[in-house]
């Protein structure tokens, strides 16, 4: 008998979709592709307080919505492909209680903070191929959310590239009006092509842009958008005033959706983040993000460098001994220290201690 944590998952309580994030279940069968194209993997509702009493189905993306954390998996388990409807909604919360944490082996952290960016990545690769529609994916700054999501999209894109044709998604950074979003979905609104905003916070906390987005996301089979004030910028353009968006979108903020203080701009985003995956990639403990930091580095994130493997342990030594002093704790962080220990090999340190370090 095995044990799985849901990493990422949904069971209609009352008729809604609930996410059942970071519950454990006795698992009863593995995840399943149904007949009806949602996926699933069976439980034992009795083995959860809360549950009913028998067999249940907590529809997920994949095998990836759950770890294996007592027993194990039987071993003719062959993965099943996934087939998502569009515009289910389903969360990815991954927050574990720090108490939990704490008693966690780094081993375990390790690889549920793996596990989390493979679903981040899977469900980039869902939103290319059309079958989730737009995701929403959240968490601490410099952990890897823009790294994570464009890794998927240049290497599927790497096709196109080669054959000079457009590329079939544009990452939108910084500011952006309504009317150049508009303008934007149009130019990338044929099917198989993604838009990502990524730190595009202006179009989340802006009226026309959040009805303009609503619209292109609406889970009905259709999705046509409209501008219906005269535009000169959209005419030169040759924007039409209607059309038919059947592409992805992805949206990756620092923006906390509960923390948004505006009354209308959360009821806004509430209906945004319901046509939405939305994955929250949050890391609290420092010991998450430094876990996380020694695997990437581990993975090769300052091969590029060519350091000897003496300087490498270094940079991570220091990172490790100033961990409560750093502005930010993060891969970020890692790579500024990476730079200054290349240029400046003796003075390095003291350089750090001003630039990465907080005051006083
Ligand atoms: N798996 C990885 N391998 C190598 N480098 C990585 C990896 N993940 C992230 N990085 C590097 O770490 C830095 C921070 O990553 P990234 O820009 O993706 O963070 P982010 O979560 O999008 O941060 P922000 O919220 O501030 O935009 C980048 O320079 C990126 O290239
Ligand atoms: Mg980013």
């Amino acid at each position: 008998m095995a044990v799985i944590e849901i990493v990422e998952g949904v069971y209609k309580i009352r008729g809604e979709d609930t996410s059942v994030a970071g519950r454990r279940f006795e698992l009863v069968e593995q995840f399943r592709a149904g007949t009806d194209g949602v996926g699933y993997v069976t439980v034992n509702g009795a083995s959860c307080p809360g549950f009913p009493e028998r067999k249940i189905r907590i529809r997920c993306q994949g095998p990836r919505s759950y770890t294996v954390v007592e027993g194990s998996l039987p071993v003719s388990y062959e993965p099943v492909k996934s087939s998502e409807p569009e515009g289910v909604m389903s969360l990815v919360q991954t927050k574990v209680p720090d108490a939990v944490i704490a008693h966690e082996s780094d081993e375990t952290i390790i690889e549920r903070t793996r596990q989390r960016f493979e679903v981040l990545k899977d469900m980039t690769k869902a939103v290319k191929e059309g079958t989730v529609r737009a995701m929403i994916v959240t968490g601490p700054p410099g952990v890897g959310k823009s790294f994570g999501v464009e890794e998927v999209l240049n290497k599927d894109d790497l096709f196109d590239q080669i054959g000079q044709r457009k590329p079939k998604y544009e990452v939108v950074k910084g500011a952006m009006s309504a009317v150049g979003l508009y303008s934007k979905l149009y130019q990338y609104s044929e099917k198989g092509n993604v838009i990502v905003f990524d730190d595009c916070d202006s179009v989340l906390l802006d009226d026309l842009s959040l009805n303009i987005l609503k619209a292109a996301l609406d889970t009905s089979k259709k999705r046509t958008i409209s501008w219906n004030t005269d535009s000169r910028l959209l005419r030169s353009e040759g924007v039409p005033d209607k059309f038919e968006f059947k592409a992805g979108a992805i949206f990756i903020t620092n923006i906390k959706f509960e923390n948004v203080r505006s009354k209308k701009l959360q009821d806004h985003l509430a209906a945004l983040e319901s046509r939405c995956h939305y994955i929250d990639l949050q890391m609290d403990t420092d010991r998450e993000k430094v876990l996380r930091i020694k695997q990437i580095v581990t993975d090769g994130m300052l091969d590029s460098y060519e350091f000897e493997d003496i300087q490498k342990d270094e940079v991570i030594e220091f990172i490790m001994d100033n961990k409560s002093k750093l502005r930010e704790l993060s891969l970020r962080t890692v790579l500024k220290t990476a730079d200054l220990r290349k240029s400046f090999p003796t003075t390095w340190k003291s350089m750090a201690e001003v630039t990465i370090m907080k005051r006083g």
